[in-house]
């Protein structure tokens, strides 16, 4: 055969598939989500999601050193809210000596430079399970918009270097922007979760949190997964609304979503491989049905070629430590 071009002459050998490699992941491209609850010394599995842990606020501040010894810049915290302190409209999201806001300091006492990232939505704090303020069965938009403000303001004043809106309700972006303005939080960023689907894949994070839905589900504020231009629309509005950054969650069954806003906009774009994306890995290596690191490495890769700039993922210190190796 005669032929004019070859494909395999970049594929012969690792050291030019090295070469010509297009996506190349380093720890610059991760953001660690972290689970924190009350207490000392507390370190415990997640049963849905082994290998990961919920850590006391000591035991955070260790784990967050570590992070940063290793490259990783950058942490998303989430807090479990003690069932008393639950309540219809979340009021413990707002206590400025709460889990959250002492977490926050605490974090950035310890490792200044380490980006922090607060969730912001009710669930945690929730009676109802919700991301919302629920009155007679419904979640209500514009009351829990305004509870979103005080907490993202609530977030800035503990030293958050960004908030992270994970509710989905209309307006919040505006709303939060509008907020941290009037009190001259001017260097808080947003990162919002634009385009956040109802997804099936949450469970373990639930579990986590001990934050699942009282009633129903969340298909009244998160996305329907058979729509596409939608996310499209709900990212341009964030954009508007003064997003610094603009997530897509969850990151697998949605890769094409994500290249498609990375087209659509010209910010950072994360996206969130999730709790159930995380599980499933981890049970078919434990079965012994694929090979660990290798499908973290694939999977990883994937979503940053998809399109991300960022990715929160509870892989990121095996990644860190794969490519180490
Ligand atoms: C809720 C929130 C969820 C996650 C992050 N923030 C769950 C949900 O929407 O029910 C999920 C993260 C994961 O599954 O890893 N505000």
């Amino acid at each position: 055969m005669i032929l004019t071009r070859r494909n395999r002459i970049l594929r012969q050998s690792s050291a030019i598939r090295s070469m010509v490699a297009e996506t190349i992941l380093t720890p610059n491209d991760f953001i660690v989500p972290l689970f924190i609850v009350e207490g000392e010394g507390v370190k415990e599995e997640i049963a849905s999601m082994q290998g990961y842990f919920r850590y006391s606020l000591d035991n955070t501040i260790k784990e967050v050193k570590e992070l940063w010894t290793m490259g990783l810049k950058c942490v998303l915290l989430f807090v479990k809210c003690k069932d008393e302190l639950k309540n219809q409209y979340g009021n413990e999201a707002l206590n400025p000596n709460g889990l959250m806001q002492r977490s926050i300091k605490a974090i950035k006492d310890a490792v200044p430079e380490m980006v922090v990232m607060t969730d912001v939505a009710l669930d945690p704090f929730s009676s109802d399970g919700h991301d919302g303020v629920v009155i007679n069965g419904e979640i209500v938009n514009d009351i829990t918009v305004d509870v979103l403000a005080k907490m993202s303001v609530s977030h800035a004043e503990a030293g958050a270097d960004f908030v992270a809106p994970s509710d989905m309700m209309d307006g919040r972006i505006a709303a939060i922007r509008e907020a941290l303005e009037e009190n001259n939080f001017t260097k808080t960023g947003i990162m919002a979760y634009s385009a956040k689907y109802a997804s099936c894949f949450y469970g373990p994070f639930r579990d986590a949190l001990d934050s699942a839905p009282g009633f129903g589900d969340k298909k009244t504020y998160q996305m329907d997964y058979h729509n596409r231009t939608e996310a499209i629309k709900e990212t341009l509005m964030d954009v508007e609304e003064g997003a610094d950054i603009v997530m897509v969650k969850p990151a697998l069954s949605y890769l094409d979503i994500i290249r498609e806003v990375k087209n659509a906009v010209d910010i950072p774009v994360s996206a969130y491989n999730i709790s159930g994306e995380y599980a499933m890995i981890k049970a078919a290596a434990k079965m012994g049905w694929i090979e660990e690191d290798k499908a973290i490495l694939e999977t990883i890769t994937s979503i940053k070629r998809a399109g991300a700039d960022l990715i929160a993922t509870y892989f990121a210190k095996d990644v860190v430590r794969i490519l180490n190796h």
